[in-house]
């Protein structure tokens, strides 16, 4: 019997409970996986605490990436078979030892690309990819503003964005964060904590501001992120670890003729001509070690809520993960 970790309703991580799962069959165009690593991420938390919407009644088993073995495959299934290592990301679902899921969102794992780091990086590092290549297309020598550097999705942001040869202006709380940040990719690194954004970005750009400015804290850093930016440039708002972005109004875009977006991997993931490519894309990166992978915090999948909390205070680098 195997078990999953699951939200008996909204709540703090304290609603997070251990519920026994029974056999699991594939349908047809779904493959079973059972999971040897799964990671952890800040929608996680978003769902969990109503931030984001909660999808059913009781016991929602949270996770949004994971990795393992396929175990067995339903009617139609051609592309991976029982024995493949796959990867994959999609809303819920991977706080579980085993699971089932729709073949078409799932990848197979290259040799180079342990089910660990799989786990960590198929909703992180594919969010770095749309977001690089897609909300905005970064081209070297652009000068692109990163908030949470230090984060699971910044310190892949910040190596992708330094072998595209961008200069790449970081966020980080805290002296230790800021040095993470600063090693992995990103030019300058700004302390928010102390520092007044802005004015810094100015600095550094003598005065232009950034191309484009990616902002996944939202409440406290989001008047920020757009005084950062030159004019005509791109915001995109992708998270909102710190809340809501309320203070917003469309005419602080006025300021400076400036574009907004606010995407979503979910829409570019759940596309098979998508995901096919950039999952390879992703997984080359990592081969070739221009991108490497920090998994600094480990969980067994039944501490579940306690890596949320660490995730949720702060206390967290680079890629957090649970092990099976
Ligand atoms: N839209 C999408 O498609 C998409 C996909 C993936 C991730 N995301 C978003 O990207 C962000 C990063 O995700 P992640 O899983 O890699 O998390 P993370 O960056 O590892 O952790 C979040 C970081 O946000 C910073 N932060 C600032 N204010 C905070 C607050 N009040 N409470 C908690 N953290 C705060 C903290 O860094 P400091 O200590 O340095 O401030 C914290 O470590 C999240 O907002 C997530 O929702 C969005």
């Amino acid at each position: 019997m195997g078990y999953a970790m699951a939200a008996r309703t909204q709540g703090g991580p304290e609603v997070i409970q251990r519920i026994e799962i029974g056999e699991i069959t594939p349908a047809a165009g779904e493959v079973v996986i059972e999971h040897q690593a799964i990671g952890i991420n800040f929608i996680d938390i978003y769902i969990r605490t109503g931030a984001y919407p909660w999808p059913v009644d009781e016991n929602l088993i949270l996770g949004s990436e994971g990795a393992g073995i396929v175990t067995a495959v339903g009617e139609g299934v051609s592309h991976v078979a029982v024995g493949d290592r796959v990867g994959y990301t999609l809303p819920n679902g991977a706080y579980a030892t085993s699971r089932a899921i729709n073949a078409d969102l799932v990848v197979k794992l290259p040799d180079g690309i342990s089910s660990e780091v799989a786990a960590a990086i198929m909703l992180k590092g594919l969010t770095v990819a749309y977001l690089l290549n897609d909300s905005y297309a970064v081209k070297p020598g652009d000068t692109v503003l990163f908030h949470a550097a230090a984060g699971g999705v910044g310190l892949l942001a910040g190596q992708w964005l330094k072998s595209i040869g961008a200069t790449a202006i970081g966020t980080a709380g805290g002296a230790e964060k800021c040095a993470l940040a600063a090693a992995h990719g990103f030019d300058h690194v700004i302390d928010y904590r102390s520092e007044d954004v802005p004015a810094r970005v100015m600095e550094i750009t003598g005065g232009a501001g950034a191309d484009v400015a990616y902002d996944s804290v939202g409440k406290d850093t989001f008047a920020g992120t757009l005084a950062s930016l030159r004019r005509h440039g791109t915001a995109v708002a992708f998270g909102q670890s710190s809340g809501p972005y309320s203070d917003f109004k469309i005419a602080d875009l006025g300021k400076g003729s400036l574009h907004l977006t606010r995407p979503t991997l979910f829409h570019f993931s759940t596309v098979r001509s998508w995901l096919e490519p950039a999952s390879a894309a992703l997984f080359g990166h990592v081969m070739d070690g221009t991108v490497k992978v920090n998994i600094n915090q480990r969980f067994p999948l039944e501490q579940a809520a306690a890596a949320h909390e660490a995730l949720a205070a702060r206390q967290t680098t680079g890629c957090t993960i649970l092990t099976v």
